[in-house]
C-alpha cells in the first residue's frame, strides 16, 4: 500500500507501545489486585504469564500490524486473503474493535476520577482529612452522575483531540512530551515514598510469597491483568504496529515493552504500598485503594498535597496515552474504509464511546444495586462491560496466537520477525502451543464464574 503512514523514528513504536501499555492497569489495577490476592504469589503468576503468554502474543500482534500495514479490521481482511486462509480469522479485527470501544467507555470514566483527585490534592482540600471524610468524599463523587459525566467528557475529549491531530502531530508529539514527564514523576513519587513511607514493609509484601495465598480466582485475575496491562488483543498494538518502520526489531521491542510496563507496575506498587503501610492503613481496599487509601496516606505527610497532586497528574497522563491507543485502531479503520477525514473518524469513535460510558457512570448511582439491570444480569452495567472485555481480550489474544502460529505461512512470518533460528523456534513454539493452552485453561476455569 503506497503512502501508508509510518512513525518518524525507529524508536517511536516503542514509545507509543509503552504509552499504550502503561496506564490505569499499572497504577490503579495492579496494586489493588496484589492487595486483594495476597502479594507475592500473585506477582509470581503474573510474571510467568507475561513471559509465556504476554510477550509471544505481543510479538504476534505487532507482527500482524506491520506485515499488513493497515488498521486491524482491514489488515486482518488483507492477511486472510493474501494467505488464502479462513475468513473466520477476520473476526480478530472486529473483536478487537469491539473490545477497544468497550474499554475506552469505562476507562475514560475512571480516568475522570483522577481529574477530580488532582483538583482536590492541589487545592489542599484533603489535608488533614480523616478516613471517614475521605471515604465519604469518594462516595459522594460516585453518587453524582453530573460530576462524573463532566470529568468523563473532559477526559475523552482531550484524548480525541490528540488522535484527531494525526499520528505525527498528535500522537507522536504528545507522547514525546508526556512519557519522559511521566517517568520523571514516577521517580519523584518513589523517592518521596522511600523517605516518608515504609518501603521495607512494601518490599516484604511484594516479594515474599506463599503460593497457598493464591486462589483460582487469583490465577484468573493475574492472567487477565497480563493481557490488560500489555494492551493485548484489541487492536491497539496492531494499529501501532502498522506504523512501525521495517528496520525496527520486533522481538527486542516487544521484550522491552513488557519489561518497562512490568517495571512501572512494580515501582508504582512499591511506592503506593510504602505510603499506605507507612500510614498504617489497610491495603485490602479493592478499587478504592488509589482513590481513598492513598489520599488518606498523603493527607498526613509533608508536602502531601503537592506530591499527591503530582501523583494524580501521573495517573492522568498515563491514562491519556493509553486512551489514544484505544481510539486509533477504530479511527484508522473508519478513515480507510469510509474515506472519512481523521477528525470525523475520531469524532465517531469518541462520541459513541462517550455515550456508552454513560452506562458506567450511572452504574455507580442511578443504576446501582436493586434495579432491573441487576435483576437481569446479576451485576451492574459497568461490571458487565468489564466482564465482556475480560473475555474479549484473552479470546482475541488466543486467536492472534493461533492465526500467527498456524494459519500464516511460516516463511512470511520468518521474514517479518528477522531473528535467529533459536529465537524464532522458541517464539513459534510458545505461540503455537503454550499461549493457546494457557488461555484455554483459564477460559475453562473461568466459565463457571461467569455465570454467577
Ligand atoms: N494497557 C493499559 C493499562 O495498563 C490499558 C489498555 C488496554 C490500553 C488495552 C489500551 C488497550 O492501563
Ligand atoms: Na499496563
Amino acid at each position: 500500500m503506497s503512502g501508508h503512514n509510518v512513525w518518524t523514528h525507529k524508536g517511536t513504536f516503542l514509545l507509543a507501545a509503552v504509552g499504550s501499555a502503561v496506564g490505569l492497569g499499572n497504577l490503579w489495577r495492579f496494586p489493588y489486585l496484589i492487595g486483594e490476592n495476597g502479594g507475592g504469589a500473585f506477582i509470581l503468576v503474573y510474571a510467568l504469564t507475561i513471559f509465556a503468554v504476554g510477550i509471544p502474543i505481543l510479538i504476534a500482534e505487532t507482527m500482524l500490524g506491520r506485515t499488513s500495514r493497515r488498521s486491524p479490521i482491514m489488515g486482518m481482511r488483507h492477511l486472510t486473503r493474501t494467505h488464502r486462509t479462513f475468513r473466520f480469522w477476520e473476526s480478530i479485527g472486529w473483536l478487537g474493535a469491539a473490545a477497544a470501544f468497550l474499554i475506552l467507555s469505562f476507562y475514560s470514566v475512571i480516568a475522570g476520577w483522577a481529574i477530580h483527585y488532582t483538583w482536590l490534592m492541589f487545592t489542599g482540600s484533603l489535608l488533614e482529612a480523616d478516613a471517614r471524610t475521605i471515604s465519604e468524599g469518594f462516595t459522594a463523587l460516585l453518587a453524582s452522575p453530573a460530576l462524573m459525566t463532566l470529568y468523563h467528557t473532559l477526559f475523552i475529549g482531550c484524548s480525541g483531540i490528540i488522535v484527531g491531530m494525526g499520528i505525527h502531530k498528535g500522537i507522536e508529539s504528545g507522547l514525546r512530551i508526556m512519557m519522559p514527564a511521566l517517568f520523571g514523576i514516577l521517580l519523584v513519587v518513589l523517592v518521596y515514598s522511600v523517605i516518608n513511607g515504609d518501603i521495607a514493609a512494601a518490599a516484604r509484601f511484594l516479594f515474599t510469597f506463599n503460593v497457598a495465598d493464591l486462589s483460582v480466582e487469583g490465577w484468573l485475575q493475574a492472567m487477565g491483568q497480563s493481557f490488560f496491562t500489555l494492551s493485548l488483543g484489541m487492536g491497539a498494538i496492531m494499529a501501532y504496529g502498522a506504523y512501525m518502520t521495517s528496520e525496527t526489531s520486533l522481538t527486542r521491542t516487544a521484550i522491552a515493552v513488557a519489561f518497562i510496563d512490568t517495571a512501572v507496575a512494580m515501582v508504582a506498587g512499591l511506592a503506593i504500598f510504602a505510603l499506605v503501610f507507612g500510614a498504617g492503613l489497610d491495603i485490602n481496599q479493592g478499587p478504592g485503594l488509589m482513590f481513598v487509601t492513598l489520599p488518606l496516606a498523603f493527607a498526613d505527610m509533608p508536602m502531601g498535597a503537592l506530591i499527591g497532586g503530582i501523583f494524580f497528574i501521573l495517573v492522568l497522563g498515563a491514562a491519556i496515552s493509553s486512551a489514544i491507543s484505544l481510539i486509533e485502531p477504530v479511527a484508522a479503520y473508519l478513515v480507510e474504509r469510509f474515506d472519512m477525514t481523521r477528525p470525523q473518524a475520531v469524532a465517531v469513535m469518541v462520541v459513541a464511546a462517550w455515550a456508552m460510558g454513560l452506562l458506567t457512570v450511572i452504574s455507580f448511582n442511578i443504576w446501582a444495586e436493586g434495579t432491573i439491570f441487576h435483576a437481569l444480569f446479576g451485576r451492574s452495567a459497568f461490571e458487565l462491560i468489564e466482564l465482556l472485555t475480560n473475555v474479549f481480550m484473552p479470546l482475541g489474544g488466543l486467536m492472534i496466537a493461533l492465526f500467527a502460529g498456524w494459519a500464516l505461512t511460516q516463511t512470511e512470518v520468518r521474514k517479518e520477525l528477522d531473528t535467529s533460528t533459536a529465537w524464532f523456534a522458541t517464539w513459534r513454539f510458545l505461540v503455537r502451543f503454550v499461549s493457546p493452552a494457557a488461555v484455554a485453561f483459564v477460559f475453562l476455569r473461568a466459565l463457571p464464574g461467569i455465570e454467577g
